[in-house]
């Protein structure tokens, strides 16, 4: 098990990366200079298996150990940025307006390109890395398309693990837990169709806005009176949109929120509840409803076992202290949560220290969290397909 002072070296080269990645921000699945970049320095450590191409600007690379035959174990990056005007200031900011990375994609992106590095050079493993360089994480599809176009299949991929760097927490630190880790992602639209007329005589008309205003407090008490208050469910109702006229009540009014959850049970809940409340309140004044609910991104549930090798690895590298293995689930979500629905595997929080939060304009990854990360995939590999057992 390998401690961060033995991944120090790689770190200027990783910055270097990094901040080229940085200044260069491409969006969605239109990362054509992020895996041009990616691919050639794969190849440059003398990587020759590299398929690219897969869901559109994704790239799958394998390293083989020299510790003979085992299974393969594949490690995820996201490459993608954000449409968000960067205001960090810093000489290497994006070099194109209103394209920046905010997540810190540039950097798991490097690190796991200085892993790579590491790795093709000792093949101190037995079996297989397969590097998952993914595009369109922050669309939440790009994950999912991977998985759809066979990659777990195609590169017999048995267990699969990712990282996302933490604002807040401290460089040199991870933390993660077993179970539901990142919350389910959901949308929902209700329209309330009532009866337009004039703004002077609401008697004759069914004001689908005052009904409306009661469906997004009744929603409400789906959270605070009839669900667990030990367990997590958010409704957040983040769009209203009625009327054009002071003098006219509208026909329509149209409400669209988002619904996260950590429990599958919550979601299905939320699905058939937020519908039955909303018409409910809707009858009562005498309007009716449509209700649309799309299920966009499944929970992120770390597996046992491999929250279990991924704190091995974690605490081999910068000693149990610094590791929180019974963090907080956040309620964000993350499209990694299809490759774990796919393999079983776990996803770790890397500290980046008191920087802005992510998807804010003054974000910027951390480079001194490089080392760290380089390491912490070094150790994973080592210590899953350890040469010898
Ligand atoms: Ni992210």
């Amino acid at each position: 098990m390998h401690r961060v002072d033995n991944f120090q070296d790689l770190q200027s080269e990783a910055t270097e990366w990094r901040r080229f990645l940085h200044q260069t921000p491409e969006l969605d699945y239109r990362l054509h200079k992020t895996a041009r970049f990616v691919a050639e320095k794969l190849a440059s450590f003398g990587i020759n298996h590299i398929e690219t191409g897969i869901a559109e600007t994704g790239i799958v690379a394998l390293i083989q150990g020299e510790g003979g035959d085992g299974p393969t174990i594949g490690l995820r990056a996201d490459m993608d940025a954000l449409p968000i005007l960067e205001v960090s200031q810093k000489p290497w900011s994006s070099t194109i307006p209103g394209k920046m990375h905010a997540c810190g994609h540039d950097g798991h992106t490097a690190m796991l390109l200085g892993a790579a590095k590491y790795l093709a050079h000792t093949r101190n493993f037995k079996g297989t890395v397969a590097l998952i360089f993914q595009p369109a994480e922050e669309d939440g599809r790009g994950g999912q398309r991977m998985v759809q176009e066979g990659i777990m299949d195609r590169f017999e991929i048995s267990q699969v693990f990712a990282m996302h760097n933490w604002p807040g927490l401290e460089v040199g630190k991870f933390s993660i837990c077993d179970g539901s880790i990142c919350a389910a992602l959901d949308e929902f639209d209700i329209v309330v169709k009532g009866k337009g007329g004039h703004a002077a005589s609401p008697h004759k008309n069914v004001d689908p806005i005052v009904i409306a205003a009661q469906i997004i407090l009744g929603v409400q008490t789906l959270v605070s009176r009839n669900t667990d208050p030990t367990e997590s469910l958010v409704i957040s109702v983040t769009k209203l949109n009625a009327g054009q006229a002071y003098n006219i009540i509208p026909e329509h009014a149209e409400i669209a929120g988002t619904v996260r959850t950590l429990a599958q049970a919550l979601r299905d809940f939320a699905e058939r509840q937020i519908e039955v409340c909303a018409k409910g309140i809707a009858r009562a004044f005498g309007a009716e409803i449509e209700f649309r609910y799309r299920r966009l991104e499944p929970l992120v549930i770390n597996h046992t076992e491999g929250t279990n090798l991924a704190l091995k690895a974690a605490r081999g590298l910068v000693g149990p202290a610094a590791v929180d293995d019974k963090c907080k689930p956040s309620l964000g979500s993350e499209d990694f949560a299809y490759m774990l629905e796919a393999r079983p595997g776990a996803y770790i929080r890397i500290g980046n220290g008191p920087t802005a939060s992510v998807h804010h304009p003054a974000y910027d990854f951390n480079d001194e969290a490089l080392p760290y990360g380089i390491g912490y995939w070094v150790n994973l590999v080592e210590t899953a397909l350890a040469a010898g057992n």
